[in-house]
């Protein structure tokens, strides 16, 4: 039988690795960029190529999204400065889409390896369309992998950030599909008294006692 090498990739509750690198805002170490906000770091396969370009433009486009939510943006691609110079430009005279956050130029690989964005079987070359949710203690929260031929879903990325935010907020879980507004899940009891008192209680929306909803309104 083949022997499956094990390749590292970093999980989520993981510290994010840290690393220096060229990007197209200048020479950046990640934790700094890290500290006291959110980053959102994410590969993409290559510049001037259709699916990435709608990707960048539409994290471009929600600029102020991320913002507003302590949120800093990061791309990465094994592609050299001068073409994601040239990218960012082109993107911007054809459509006036400017992908004003760094752009990591990863031609050595370095944190593609670091950060499993290279999947062999999908491409030895290219990394796949990676998203890395990073909280201000610099762990990672979430992380989604999507293959070369299938663009990402912005408004599931802004949903995910917002429910990591909330959820850290409320101290609560959020149910499947959760969306601005909608009612958390109260943690399940863990005692038999807890039990009693999440039976007798009538301010949550209760199923049964280990699954009970109540509202949070809007909180980030
Ligand atoms: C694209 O972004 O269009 C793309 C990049 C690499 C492989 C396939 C599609």
């Amino acid at each position: 039988m083949e022997e499956q090498q094990v390749k590292f990739m970093p999980r989520i509750g993981d510290k994010a690795p840290d690393f220096e690198a060229i990007t197209t805002t200048g020479n950046l170490k990640f934790s700094d960029y890290n500290k006291n906000s959110w980053v959102v770091l994410f590969s993409h396969p290559a510049d001037f190529t259709p699916v990435c370009t709608t990707e960048m433009s539409a994290f471009a486009e929600e600029k102020s999204f991320f913002a507003q939510r302590n949120t800093k943006l990061m791309g990465l691609s094994i592609d050299s400065i001068h073409s994601h110079l040239a990218w960012v430009n082109n993107v911007k005279e054809k459509t006036g889409v400017y992908f004003s956050f760094p752009i990591i130029a990863d031609l050595d690989m370095k944190v593609s390896k670091l950060y499993g964005m290279l999947h062999d079987n999908e491409s030895s070359t290219a990394a796949v369309r990676a998203v890395f949710f990073i909280d201000p203690k610099g762990t990672i929260r979430l992380i989604m992998y999507y293959p070369l031929n299938v663009g990402r879903n912005m408004e599931e990325i802004k949903r995910a950030l917002v429910a990591l935010q909330t959820a850290d907020e409320c101290k609560c879980a959020l149910p499947v599909n959760w969306k601005v507004g909608e009612k958390a899940i109260v943690p399940p009891p863990k005692t038999l008294e807890e039990m009693e008192e999440r039976i007798n209680n009538t301010e949550y929306e209760m199923i049964d006692f280990y699954l009970a909803k109540k509202e949070i309104g809007v909180l980030v």
